[in-house]
């Protein structure tokens, strides 16, 4: 894959917008017994930031889902890899998501997190993709809305590269242009 990266998101943004969803964050759980599960591998950047933004005691866990194959295209079959760890009955659960695109992984796990018997459950994203979506999903704390390209960097990939870079870029496929 040899597309050429367009900046989309810069950092600065990104922090800014980590900022403002660690307050909004922290005010809605004051008091409250806040896990916050990441969901790997897309979500680890975002969700290291934002927990260090966090202003009240929380727990962290993980899980790992796969819902793509080495491609750009979704399948709907998701493929839980690790589970969470830590119990989860009557916690309040945040699910920390890196993008929001069908939409079948979100829910998957907001599912899973309400069965095992989650107090709460609301779902954190830093993007989301709403041209894509294949089912209905509400985000109660969003970063941004992109457009329908393939976004990579601040942990989110194609084809797992581009994971590593600090910004947001866009791919603009070599035939975008044809
Ligand atoms: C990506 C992304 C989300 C999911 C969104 O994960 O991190 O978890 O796809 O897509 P959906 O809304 O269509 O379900 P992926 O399965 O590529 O694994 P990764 O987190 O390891 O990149």
């Amino acid at each position: 894959m040899n597309g050429h990266l367009d900046l989309l998101i810069p950092r600065h943004d990104i922090e800014q917008t980590v900022s403002r969803l660690a307050g909004q964050v922290s005010e809605d759980y004051r008091g409250r017994q806040l896990l916050v599960v990441g969901v790997l591998k897309g979500a680890f950047i975002f969700m290291a930031d934002l927990v260090r933004q966090i202003e009240i005691p929380l727990e962290v866990d993980f899980v790992t889902v796969s819902s793509y194959g080495s491609g750009s295209e979704s399948s709907r079959r998701i493929r839980v890899l690790q589970d969470m760890t830590l119990p989860v009955k009557d916690k309040d659960v945040l699910i920390v998501e890196d993008i929001v695109d069908s939409g079948y992984t979100a829910n998957y796990v907001l599912h899973h997190a309400r069965d095992m018997g989650a107090h709460s459950v609301a779902l954190c994203a830093l993007a989301d993709k709403p041209s894509r979506r294949e089912t209905p999903i509400e985000i109660a704390y969003l970063g941004f809305t992109v457009p329908d390209r393939f976004v990579v960097g601040y942990g989110l990939d194609f084809d797992n590269k581009f994971r590593y870079l600090p910004d947001i870029y866009a791919i603009e496929m070599p035939d975008e242009h044809a």
